[in-house]
C-alpha cells in the first residue's frame, strides 16, 4: 500500500508553482526511493482578493480558500486564522508556491512547511529575487527550495539548482528560465522532503 501524503498549498499570485505540483502530484501514485507514495492536494489558501491563482485552483477542481490578509488587525490573527484553516485540512506538509508573507514562529512551529524561491539562497532575500538576481551580474543563479521557519527565506535548504547566465538573456527570457527551473526542482524537492518527514 502506497502511503498517502496530503498536501495544502499557499499562494498569494500567479499560482504557476501551485497548478505545476497540482498537475504533478494530485491523486498520483509516486515511486521515491524505493517507496510509493500517494498524493491529495486537500485545499489551496490564498491572501490576495484578486490573485490569478484563485482561477487555476478552481479549473483544476481543487478548493481554494480566499483569506485576504488585509481583513485582520495584525500578523498574529492572520496567522492563527491560517492555522485554523490548515489544521483543518490535517495535512502532512504545507507547500509555499509564490506566497509572499512572512510566517510568525507559531503557525512555522505547527506545520512542516516548505517553500520556493527564485535565487541561490542566501543570495537575494525578499520578494524581488528575480530582478536582484539578474541585475547582480551573477554568471551561475538558480533557484532554492528550503524548509520554512519564521526568519525571511531562511530555512535549511532541500535543494538547490544552477544554471549559467546568458549576457544576450533580457529580464523576460532570464524569468522564463528561472519559472522553468521552479517547475523541475519543485516536484523533486517536495518528494525528497516526504521521504525526510
Ligand atoms: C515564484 O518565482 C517563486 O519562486 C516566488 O514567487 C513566484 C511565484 O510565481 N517566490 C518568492 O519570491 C518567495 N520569496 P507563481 O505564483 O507563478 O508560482
Amino acid at each position: 500500500m502506497p502511503r498517502k501524503i496530503k498536501i495544502a498549498i499557499l499562494f498569494s499570485g500567479n499560482g504557476s508553482n501551485m497548478q505545476n505540483i497540482i498537475e504533478t502530484f494530485h491523486q498520483k501514485k509516486i515511486a521515491h526511493e524505493s517507496k510509493e507514495y500517494f498524493f491529495e492536494i486537500k485545499g489551496c489558501v490564498c491572501n490576495q482578493k484578486d490573485a490569478f491563482g484563485i482561477t487555476r485552483a478552481k479549473n483544476l477542481g481543487i478548493p481554494c480558500l480566499l483569506l485576504p490578509h488585509q481583513d485582520f488587525a495584525d500578523r498574529i490573527s492572520f496567522d492563527l486564522a491560517l492555522e485554523k484553516e490548515i489544521k483543518k485540512m490535517e495535512v502532512d506538509l504545507v507547500v509555499l508556491a509564490g506566497f509572499m508573507r512572512i510566517l510568525s514562529k507559531k503557525f512555522c512551529d505547527s506545520f512542516k512547511i516548505i517553500n520556493i524561491h527564485p535565487s541561490l539562497l542566501p543570495k537575494y532575500k525578499g520578494a524581488n529575487a528575480i530582478i536582484e538576481s539578474f541585475e547582480s551580474g551573477d554568471r551561475e543563479v538558480g533557484v532554492s527550495v528550503h524548509w520554512v521557519n519564521e526568519e525571511l527565506d531562511g530555512g535549511a535548504i532541500i535543494l538547490q539548482k544552477s544554471f549559467l547566465r546568458m549576457p544576450e538573456d533580457s529580464l523576460e527570457v532570464f524569468s522564463q528560465k528561472i519559472h522553468a527551473l521552479e517547475y523541475e526542482i519543485y516536484p523533486e524537492a517536495i518528494k525528497k522532503a516526504i521521504a525526510s518527514l
